[in-house]
């Protein structure tokens, strides 16, 4: 089977990262934080060397403001509803997962602000819909449908001069597009740890900047301040409800340690390389269509594509069960970035590559959409 749904989740591990998870499986699913004993300390060490890892990645200055969770969704849900609790009016843009749009829609103090047809984001058109209650703008880093770059740092720049909040989804870009939270005037970023991050299924985080205060919608079980019938006012404890994942944690810090040393940038590169090699394969098919630019600089490595009169669904099955394939068809859990790309109708089909994809698995995937569309024309018996 070839693996290309990497924008979903990454199937293919690093050894070490297995490695990681086996052994501290076996000698590490302890509670961390919640006792004095070897056990519950060295769970607390090992959730604060991944908050360190992560904290270098990101360029974080201070790792206890990194919060895990179980995954992006989760991280967005407490940004969003943690700080657009007080009412107060939130910018999101028509390129997002319904992860953000539906806990804003939740709120109701909102603008969409739609994005063009290949997916990019005018920065302009965020400035223009501030309003005077304004409080959080809310941008994804890349598009998990067209796997476009968002102009993250002059978005920050127009949060930060408005005295705003600004929170990235980086759900499709940590691990793999360099992110720096300080330039880019991040104040809340929430990831994923399974996808680009490489690290195990259940990982992600928050990360809560000093000038961001949130309500936490979750509280209890934070093994601190039991005395307290509030939930400590704190990072990282204030958002650590419940036990945490402490075997998942420690393989997501072996993760970025792999992301350290190979780098993001030529993780980024190798990435984008496929989806190149790709694209000049399938955009000469008579029949299929790109989504998205065709401009290298401002993708990542996810190529989506129509079939003329074909249901991205049944390509997705067939791609699978036929050739072996794994694509995401459909609409991907953002219905408002295709209806921006033109794409509400059928969906696409998406093939999103990882580090641990080679070149033969673009080819393959073109030589396969080929026959597809020759089938359909009814060339090939
Ligand atoms: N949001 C993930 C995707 O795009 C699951 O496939």
């Amino acid at each position: 089977m070839i693996y290309l749904d990497n924008a979903a989740t990454s199937l293919i591990k690093p050894p070490s990262v297995i490695r990681s998870m086996n052994e501290n499986t076996l000698r590490n699913s302890v509670n961390a934080g919640r006792g004095g004993h070897i056990f519950s300390r060295r769970g607390a060490a090992i959730i604060a060397e991944t908050a360190d890892a992560l904290a270098h990645l990101f360029n974080i200055s201070n790792p206890e403001r990194i919060a895990f969770t179980s995954n992006a969704t989760l991280a967005l849900n407490m940004a969003i509803l943690g700080t657009g609790a007080g009412g107060g009016h939130i910018i999101v843009t028509s390129m997002e997962h319904n992860s953000v749009l539906r806990p804003v829609n939740l709120l109701g103090n909102y603008t969409m602000v739609q994005a063009d047809s290949e997916g990019f984001i005018d920065p302009d058109d965020l400035k223009k819909a501030i309003k005077p209650d304004t409080v959080l703008i809310i941008c994804t880093h890349a598009s998990n449908v067209s796997g476009s770059i968002e102009p993250i740092a002059e978005i920050g720049k127009i949060a930060r001069e408005h005295n705003l909040l600004f929170l990235v989804d980086a759900a499709q870009s940590a691990g793999v597009l360099d992110i720096d939270t300080e330039s880019m005037m991040i104040d809340l970023l929430a990831f994923s740890g399974h996808k680009g991050l490489l690290g195990p299924l259940g990982t992600g985080g928050l990360y809560v900047g000093e000038r961001a205060r949130l309500t936490p919608f979750i509280t209890g079980g934070t093994g601190s301040s039991s005395e307290r019938l509030v939930q400590p006012d704190y990072m990282p404890d204030m958002l650590h409800s419940g036990t945490l994942n402490t075997p998942a944690i420690a393989a997501l810090g072996t993760a970025v340690k792999f992301i350290k040393k190979t780098g993001t940038d030529r993780i980024h590169h190798e990435e984008l390389s496929l989806a190149k090699e790709l694209i000049s394969h399938i955009e000469k098919i008579e029949g299929v269509q790109i989504i998205g630019t065709k401009d290298m600089k401002k993708r990542n490595g996810t190529v989506s594509f129509t079939i003329d009169g074909m249901d991205s669904q049944a390509v997705a099955e067939l791609l699978s069960d036929k050739y072996g394939i794994a694509v995401r068809g459909g609409w991907h859990c953002a219905y408002q970035a295709h209806k921006t790309l033109g794409t509400a109708e059928a969906g696409v089909v998406r093939a999103s590559f990882g580090i641990f994809n080679k070149k033969s698995d673009a080819i393959s995937l073109a030589n396969a959409v080929r026959e597809i569309t020759l089938y359909k024309k009814g060339a090939v018996q």
